[in-house]
């Protein structure tokens, strides 16, 4: 295992200010009375020590936010595209150095790390191109001699709490659209992921985002949270995190009547019906699964499949399976990196333990390798023979464990899919068209793959129903959600 403590981390980077250990508020590097601790999970390794700024930093990143709003508002859009577009390839530059320090403190192989560079800045472009296009509509005029006609308003101050599992992009997705709109914000990242976030903000400044457009706070949640969705400024709070955390602060923002957008947890369905290719379904699971060791809300969580290709699937599943290779994502054949940190690796373990207590059968792997590779890794688990009462099916993984199920009917199947107070998204694989629009009319979904493994993009609406979330990130959806729809009613016109 490679050694990366905050020197060696500084020394991999080609530019070293891109790693910083305070706040960025105000357009100013900001310290804080207490300190922050980020680990390496593949090493346990302190790599840094951030200020925690308090709610003090909050309250003043709010401030400055509520102040830099009336002026970005009213910058042209045309200028905030530009802008935008300059981060946008300044990220794209230094992706190297972002991808190291995103491996550094959370795990994901460093081909993972530069692939989510990539996707986060995808959403930066997308709405650069997007800034001239929020526009209203004129309106048929409702009364005699009237006319009428809509804007689209920035919502305000914007505030942003953001997840560990993407601390680039879940950054990316929300901050982009949100300052092509005119909004401003405040990001208070994952206390996992911090330095990801920093980088972004050195490279905003460069790229000439005004002073307090852009801030970022770290630091405790419990005491940063309260701040922001209580700040009568602040006019939106946005959240990608868990389904208690996404509730609390929905409850929190309800005494403002803040407009609430919620990227939640999921429970996907993975289906697979027995007219599908099995090489190319297996290969779709893989990779909805594995892909950042399973800690992604959009991973497959319940694979199902029919008997007519249960034990194909499963064979070929085992294969790839059992090929997959864990360790440090900065060694350059490592295919899983750990998860987040050693909690996480018990709480999947516990997982696996009941499922097998109660029936299930491990096909591969199945216990920690934590012991085995000094960081909080988890062998690569298939599993079969979970009932859907088990807590591996009712609730998210988050980690690296396949459980495979086997149902009949297309009936016996969107009743499982169903049966879960999660909608975000779910995956469905078959030739066959028919099953295509039964199948994905029945799942109560907010996204659907069908016989795609993969369902973000910049251009593409992201989010879920029930307690999967509220809101849409990504296209022109993620782009309206922080614009207030304005009505203009001009009378006497005509007389
Ligand atoms: C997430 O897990 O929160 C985001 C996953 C994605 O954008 O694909």
């Amino acid at each position: 295992m490679t050694t990366l403590t905050a020197d060696t981390l500084a020394s991999r980077l080609s530019e070293p200010r891109l790693l910083r250990h305070q706040s960025y508020i105000n357009g100013a590097w900001v310290e804080g009375p207490r300190s922050l601790v980020i680990n390496n999970p593949a090493t346990g390794e302190d790599i840094a020590h951030l200020a925690d700024v308090g709610a003090e930093g909050a309250r003043s990143a709010v401030e400055a936010a509520q102040t830099a709003f009336e002026r970005w508002k009213k910058v042209s859009p045309y200028e905030r595209g530009k802008i935008l577009m300059r981060w946008h390839d300044l990220i794209l530059a230094h992706a190297d150095d972002l991808a190291t320090i995103l491996t550094a403190e959370m795990g994901k192989t460093y081909r993972e790390a530069r692939g989510e560079i990539v996707y986060g800045a995808a959403f930066i472009e997308w709405s650069a191109e997007e800034a001239k296009r929020i526009h209203g509509e004129t309106l048929t005029p409702p009364f005699p001699g009237s006319r009428g006609w809509t804007t689209r308003a920035p919502i305000g101050v914007v505030a942003c709490i953001t997840p560990w599992n993407f601390p680039n992009a879940m950054i990316t997705r929300k901050c982009a659209p949100a300052l092509a709109a005119g909004c401003t914000m405040v990001i208070k990242p994952a206390p996992e992921t911090p330095l990801s976030a920093l980088a972004l903000a050195e490279l905003a400044e460069e790229a000439g985002v005004p002073k307090g457009v852009f801030n970022i706070v770290c630091g405790d949640a419990q005491e940063i949270g309260p701040v922001l969705t209580g700040a009568p400024e602040v006019r939106m709070i946005g959240f990608t995190g868990s389904t208690p955390v996404g509730k609390l602060l929905m409850r929190q923002a309800a005494d403002g009547v803040k407009r609430v957008a919620l990227e939640l947890g999921g429970n996907a369905p993975f289906i697979i019906m027995d007219d599908a290719d099995v090489d190319t379904a297996a290969a779709g699971i893989v990779a909805s699964k594995f892909r950042v060791s399973g800690q992604t809300c959009v991973s497959a969580n319940r694979i199902i499949a029919q008997p007519g290709i249960y034990d194909d699937l499963l064979a070929a599943l085992k294969t790839k399976v059992d090929a997959l290779k864990v360790g440090d994502g900065f060694a350059g054949d490592t295919d899983l990196g750990p998860l987040i940190h050693t909690q996480a690796v018990e709480r999947v373990d516990g997982l696996v333990r009941r499922a097998v207590d109660g029936g299930a059968r491990i096909v591969s792997g199945g216990h920690s390798l934590v012991d085995e590779l000094g960081g909080a890794f988890y062998a690569p688990t298939l599993i079969e023979g979970g009932t859907p009462e088990m807590d591996l099916a009712c609730f998210e993984i988050f980690g690296p464990v396949a459980s495979v199920y086997k149902m009949d009917s297309e009936a016996e199947i969107l009743r499982f899919a169903n049966d879960t107070p999660y909608g975000l998204a779910a995956y469905l694989y078959t030739r066959d068209i028919g099953r295509v629009h039964r199948m994905t009319e029945g799942l109560d979904y907010g996204m659907i793959g069908v016989n795609a493994p993969m369902v973000g993009s910049a251009a593409t609406p992201f989010g879920g129903v029930k307690e999967s979330g509220i809101g849409r990130e990504g296209g022109k959806w993620g782009v309206e959600e922080f614009t207030e729809l304005k009505y203009v009613l001009l009378g006497g016109v005509d007389t």
